[in-house]
């Protein structure tokens, strides 16, 4: 945990430039299902993580807690960066929104272990979702934007990933099965309402739904086997600290 803390702080003191001098200037077709979809991911991003923060406080590992402060503030940031392309979108930023109360919902209803598989659903998706937009526009504030978030998330991944292959090494086999078989279930589910909501801003990116689906099971694939398979221990977690330096 000492090393994913180390990381954290390395990520917030070192954030690639974004170019907002050059003014947003993003695709006329593109611009107004940019603004519902990101209206939607932006308000997603913006909590202050009061649940999972004293959740973390309550496993008594100082340095776990202080990474978590650290990943809700990186979190924060990207809510904040969406927020300012929204202003230069001339768009509003919404006070509430039903998936977002239904994630809020689920990660309440539990303890620290279920929070992280709750919260993991739309963190593997946004890995996909934020790729696509940054490919489908020529716009360099935005495209900085989602390389930036796309980084992010990759480590995101990766380091709640250490911590519950950690929480579940114990299990026997067939637990391990019982469990990714419902995750995988849940995470289904989610593609398909994200699919649904973020359909006009996915088309406008060129991205078909077929190869949306597919990108989102691989990145599912990955951060299962990261928790749930030995031989791929560490393997997303150092990739993510190395492509950080
Ligand atoms: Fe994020
Ligand atoms: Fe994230």
């Amino acid at each position: 945990m000492q090393q994913w803390l180390k990381y954290f702080e390395q990520n917030r003191d070192h954030r690639l430039p974004v170019p907002w001098e050059r003014g947003l200037k993003v695709e006329a077709h593109l611009r107004e299902p940019l603004i519902r979809s990101l209206q939607k991911f932006q308000i997603g991003e913006s909590g202050d993580g009061r649940n999972l923060r004293r959740h973390a406080a309550e496993t008594g590992d100082a340095v776990y807690a202080r990474t978590i402060e650290l990943f809700v503030k990186e979190e924060n940031e990207h809510a904040r960066l969406m927020a300012e392309i929204l202003q230069r979108l001339d768009a509003p930023l919404l006070t509430g929104d039903w998936t977002d109360n239904c994630f809020k919902l689920m990660r309440h209803l539990f303890g620290l272990r279920e929070e992280l598989f709750v919260l993991l659903l739309p963190e593997m998706i946004a890995k996909r979702y934020f790729r696509a937009l940054r490919d489908g526009t020529g716009d360099p504030i935005l495209r900085a934007v989602c390389e930036q978030i796309v980084r992010d998330e990759e480590g995101h991944v990766a380091f709640h990933v250490e911590y519950l292959r950690r929480v579940f090494e114990h299990l026997s086999f067939s637990q391990r099965i019982a469990i990714q078989v419902a995750w995988r279930i849940a995470f289904r589910a989610t593609c398909l309402v994200v699919m649904f909501d973020h359909r006009d801003v996915l088309r406008a990116c060129g991205v078909k739904p077929g190869d949306f689906w597919h990108g989102c099971g691989r990145v599912f694939d990955e951060t299962a086997a990261g928790i749930f398979s030995p031989a791929n221990v560490l393997a997303p977690a150092r990739l993510a600290m190395e492509a950080n330096g």
